[in-house]
């Protein structure tokens, strides 16, 4: 296969296990590109994109950015806080008037879940998720995954436990539909009103034992709990989430076996990982970082291949 089976990304869901492995083959290229001198191509000279965050974001929007700006694109960025949107403009209006200044992309991150399938159905654009809400998080699972690949050899076969709040997390549903779709076998792990009801209709076992897990598992995904999404308690105390559902160095090394430990960022040190974790060679986070570049060049690289593509 040499091209997407789709013309946006906009969520796991909507991708297949071939349009995975295409990402990842291509992303191989891209890393080996950027470890270069040179770190730069000319592939995407010809192609503009709008980087739209509506929400706040560190890793995401200067990883697509490096991304677009590796791949020689040219680059514009919106944040909602300095934007007309504050005048009570509609996000078709703003992205409307965005595309008119002759842009082929967008990456949008957005609060609503499902903005960005809205959105491709209403304007002529290629449309990347960069994250709506609670939903999906499509890119952060691709670089997730690439990067278990990377570290293990392969995804098929392999443990993978989420720890943390998988409620409100749309990193949480994105790795399980990828994990799922590359053949590796899910559970997720946390207090009970931070597991959603679906979470077993979708695949996926529950453990409420954090050691357990961890006994289990090849890899484990650490996930901060996402206090801004939140309008009541979920847990008597962030103290006592720790002594629950926190992952120690302590805890690691009484294991029987070395495990991968992974997180998406931001890290909450020493809620949901203790700083000897997050800094130790078992963690894989800034690894996932690096590699997110890569894996989103392969992303824009593919899509922007299939605008031309829909050209000729
Ligand atoms: N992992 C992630 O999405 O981080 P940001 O919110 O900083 O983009």
């Amino acid at each position: 296969m040499s091209e997407l089976s789709v013309n946006h990304l906009l969520g796991i869901k909507y991708i297949t296990e071939a349009d995975i492995q295409l990402i990842f083959e291509t992303a191989d290229h891209f890393k080996e590109v950027i470890n270069r001198s040179i770190k730069k191509v000319p592939s995407l000279r010809d192609i503009t994109i709008a980087n739209l965050f509506f929400e706040n974001s560190t890793r995401t929007r200067l990883s697509f950015e490096l991304a677009e700006k590796r791949l020689s694109a040219d680059v514009i960025n919106f944040s909602a806080a300095s934007s007309s949107v504050k005048k009570g403009e509609t996000l078709i209006d703003t992205v409307n008037n965005i595309l008119s200044m002759k842009v082929d992309m967008v990456v949008m991150r957005h609060p609503n879940p499902g903005a960005g399938v809205f959105l491709a159905k209403h304007v002529n654009a290629s449309i990347v998720n960069a994250g709506d809400g609670v939903h999906e998080h499509p890119t952060q699972a691709l670089l997730d995954c690439y990067s278990i690949r990377e570290k293990l050899g392969d995804v098929a076969g392999k443990k993978v436990v989420i720890v943390g709040d998988i409620l409100h997390s749309r990193v949480a549903l994105s790795n399980i539909f990828a994990l799922q779709k590359l053949g590796a076998e899910v559970k997720v792990c946390g207090p009970k009103t931070l597991l959603p009801k679906y979470i077993e209709n979708i695949g996926v076992k529950t453990e409420g034992s954090l050691r357990s897990a961890l006994e289990w598992c090849d890899v484990a995904n650490m996930l901060r709990v996402q206090n801004e999404r939140m309008d009541i308690s979920y847990f008597p105390t962030t103290r006592e989430y720790t002594q629950q559902f926190g992952v120690s160095k302590a805890l690691l090394d009484s294991l029987d076996k070395e495990i991968v430990v992974m997180h998406p960022g931001p890290i909450n040190r020493g809620v949901e990982i203790t700083s000897d974790v997050a800094d130790s060679k078992q963690a894989i986070i800034l690894d996932q970082v690096q590699n997110g570049v890569a894996v989103r060049m392969a992303v824009l690289y593919l899509l922007a291949s299939k605008i031309k593509h829909n050209e000729d």
